[in-house]
């Protein structure tokens, strides 16, 4: 585990670069810092960086890896993005208004670096991944500086050195790998919550989903790694950890020593002074009943699960490759709520997926009626290059796909509204996580299925969990008291 006990400024650079890693990062982290270290002084002021994250939590802890190597290099985060020295984008291809959105923020920001030509702007992530967005880049978006991918990103000192040093745009992607680098920098965002990965990677092969391309094959983290990764967070302050991966009901299937996801579980549970277990993506079809077993049973483990069903047509389900039924999703979904009985269900929709006809959406209609998620993240589906499904006959006109989402997206806000209020006048647990913005007198924080909370209450509670009564609900989030 990384400690913040490196001493960069005492680092030999002189020498040549360790060939492991992560003494590799480190001899260029004290390099890049060197530089930053001579151009601030120049300056006479710090050099300031901003990282813009899009996409999931995924990309979402990706990014505090960037933010940890950028501060140990010796730049300042702000949010500033016109006056920032150093932008970086690290970015999200799932559909592609993901891709859209950061074209259409390039392009702004190469108009403030006309003005400051001084700016880096670097790109990362998922969309780097998709050899078509690399050659445009490189044909029209020539002002970018740094180009990596989502299987590099512990190179990123090195590669920011390599820029540095170059004068040219650098690009490093990689199409796969199986190694995974412990112990760098990283910079959270939250004292007392962080991600915590603990697989990269999918092999599902969903049929709309460009994920298993930019992301590469399945690969777990080792235990002892992981556990080690949390009592270190805990003792930093941490109370609550979200367990990351696309598919975490397949962990550990590829370890040397296999470990189911539930085994993993039971180990976290036992950190003291850990309070709250989270963890996504669950795939329906790998969620066992020791998993289930596991969750009824633990004190720790929040009382949600994030459970994609993506259609209700089990004709579209086996087109999506998802490997389950509608019948077997729902059963899964009884035997969720027999064992845990006010367990928060949410879930991911995909409407308009090729060949879906008005029955095909009734049965997600149907699904949506049966279940009554607290919460569904609905989209339209999105042709990506490269997936089974783009080139599918059948693909749904616009104007019915509209007309379907809005169908049931009406229904979905219907439903949870009213399922969210189910706790009304009960007292919950709620980890407070900030003073509120419009009201200073309130504090906010979330019950452990994720709903918010807002109550009175000062600075002094962030970071903790305490018991407070839901007076009233406002449709999303609740208003309470402590008691
Ligand atoms: N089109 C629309 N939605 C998609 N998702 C993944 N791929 C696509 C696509 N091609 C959705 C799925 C997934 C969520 C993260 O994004 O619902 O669960
Ligand atoms: Fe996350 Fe998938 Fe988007 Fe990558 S493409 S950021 S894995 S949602």
């Amino acid at each position: 585990m990384y400690e913040n006990r490196i001493e960069f400024d005492k680092m030999d650079f002189t020498q040549e670069p360790p060939v492991e890693e992560p003494q590799r990062q480190y001899y260029y982290i004290a390099r890049a810092r060197a530089y930053v270290k001579a151009e601030s002084e120049r300056l006479g002021r710090p050099l300031t960086c901003v990282v813009t994250t899009f996409g999931c939590q995924m990309n979402a802890r990706d990014s505090e890896k960037l933010s940890g190597i950028l501060r140990q290099i010796g730049y300042v985060e702000t949010t500033e993005e016109e006056q920032a020295d150093f932008v970086i984008f690290n970015t999200c291809t799932v559909r592609e208004n993901a891709n859209l959105r950061v074209y259409g923020r390039l392009g702004q920001l190469n108009r403030v670096k006309k003005k400051h030509p001084h700016m880096m702007i670097a790109l990362c992530g998922c969309m780097m991944q998709e050899p078509e967005v690399v050659e445009k880049l490189q044909k029209s978006y020539r002002f970018v500086d740094l180009i990596f991918g989502t299987h590099n990103i512990y190179k990123f000192a090195e590669l920011f050195v390599r820029r540095l040093e170059s004068e040219r745009m650098i690009i490093d992607i990689w199409k796969d790998t199986d190694k995974i680098v412990e112990d760098l920098p990283v910079e959270r965002k939250y004292p007392f919550k962080s991600g915590v990965n603990i697989m990269f990677g999918c092999n599902n092969f969903c049929s709309y989903c460009i994920v298993p391309y930019v992301r590469g094959r399945e690969r777990s983290r080792n235990p002892q790694d992981i556990i080690r990764e949390i009592e270190h967070l805990v003792a930093d302050g941490v109370v609550e950890v979200m367990l990351l991966g696309q598919n975490v009901n397949s962990y550990g299937k590829t370890l040397d020593e296999p470990m189911s996801f539930a085994a993993l579980l039971q180990e976290i549970e036992k950190i003291e002074g850990l309070e709250r277990i989270r963890f996504m993506t669950s795939h329906p079809k790998d969620l066992s009943d020791e998993l289930i077993d596991v969750m009824a049973r633990s004190k720790k483990i929040c009382r949600h699960l994030h459970l994609p069903v993506q259609s209700g047509s089990t004709r579209i389900l086996g087109k999506m490759n998802r490997r389950y039924t509608k019948e077997q999703y729902l059963q899964l979904v009884k035997r969720l709520r027999d064992a845990v009985p006010d367990i928060s269900l949410t879930t991911d929709i995909i409407v308009g997926f090729p060949g879906e006809t008005e029955e095909d959406f009734l049965e997600t209609m149907d699904v949506v009626e049966q279940v009554r998620y607290d919460s569904a993240f609905t989209f339209q589906y999105s042709k990506r290059t490269g997936t089974p499904a783009a080139t599918m006959e059948n693909q749904v006109p616009q104007d019915v796909v509209t007309d379907r989402f809005d169908r049931l997206l009406t229904r979905v806000q219907e439903i949870s509204a009213q399922t969210c209020s189910r706790f009304e006048h009960t007292i919950q647990n709620v980890l407070v996580e900030t003073v509120n913005d419009h009201d200073s007198s309130l504090v906010t924080g979330r019950m452990d299925n994720n709903l918010l909370v807002h109550f009175p209450g000062n600075e002094s509670l962030i970071g903790k969990i305490v018991p407070v009564k839901l007076t009233e609900c406002k449709g999303f989030y609740y208003i309470g008291e402590c008691v």
